[in-house]
């Protein structure tokens, strides 16, 4: 594991751009980003919808590519890593919750949160008694068994939640964690977040609508338009 006493940032984002498309209908998504997350810190990413929230956290994971500047993970350039390095690399260090969740939908909640351990070569055993661990932390206990489409959409944000965590990650990543939860259930969800930031050998980064959640925050950075707001200049 990487100490914050290296000097390293969790994340460290370099004029960064991200276009989509083709042609005429080429945009460009993130204008030259530059952004530092240190550890111990829980950032919170903030802005309107299509402003590029989803786009930035893809990059910073080594899910997208950018289309210049770049991305230094705990220090690694994620550019420097290829094919099943980066999977590894990936897998090992970060937690992601995405947005539609993406769980497996032939897998159960406890088989879908194990995934990342048995990707670390835990046995199958160990991990699903690990899974159901952290899945019953969250208040899922009574739905270990069930399949993605047998869960409401809270439900399977917590199961995209705990195996975000699971195999205990230095640098969490979630895109809107508590947009399908109710108070409590949000609520929990972030007090496991904070609990997991509270290392100072980790990081969290949270993409959000939800003010609700915005206490949480250590730091809080509003995009617009692909670009970083400056502090003092932002409108909420
Ligand atoms: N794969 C893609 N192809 C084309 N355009 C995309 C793609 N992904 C995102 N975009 C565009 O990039 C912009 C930012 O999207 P996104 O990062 O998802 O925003 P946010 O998460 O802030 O709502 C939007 O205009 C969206 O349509
Ligand atoms: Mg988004």
């Amino acid at each position: 594991m990487i100490s914050p006493e290296s000097g390293l940032k969790a994340v460290q984002c370099v004029d960064l751009v991200r276009d989509f498309g083709e042609g005429p209908a080429r945009t460009t998504v993130l204008h030259g980003l530059n952004l530092d997350i240190a550890f111990g810190e829980r950032l919170f990413l903030v802005g309107p919808s299509g402003c590029g929230k989803t786009t930035l956290i893809s990059l910073m994971a080594g899910l997208l590519i950018p289309t210049s500047g770049s991305v230094a993970l705990l220090g690694t350039d994620l550019a420097s890593l290829a094919g099943d390095r980066l999977v590894s690399f990936r897998s090992r260090h970060i937690g992601f919750v995405f947005q539609q969740f993406n769980l497996i939908p032939a897998l159960t909640a406890t088989e879908n949160v194990a995934v990342p351990l048995l990707l670390q070569g835990v046995g199958y055993r160990e991990a699903q008694t690990r899974a159901a661990q952290m899945l019953e932390r969250l208040e899922m206990g009574k739905h270990l068994h069930k399949q993605p489409v047998q869960m409401s959409g809270g439900q399977q944000q917590r199961v995209a939640v705990a195996r975000s965590l699971v195999h205990d990650p230095q640098v969490l990543i979630c895109d809107e964690p508590t947009a399908s939860l109710d108070a409590q259930a949000g609520q929990l969800v972030m007090e496991l977040l904070q609990e997991v930031a509270a290392s100072p050998s980790r990081a969290v980064i949270v993409v959000t609508h939800d003010n609700r959640i915005l206490p949480f925050a250590t730091r809080v950075v509003h995009l617009s338009d692909g670009r970083i707001v400056p502090d003092g200049h932002s409108s909420s």
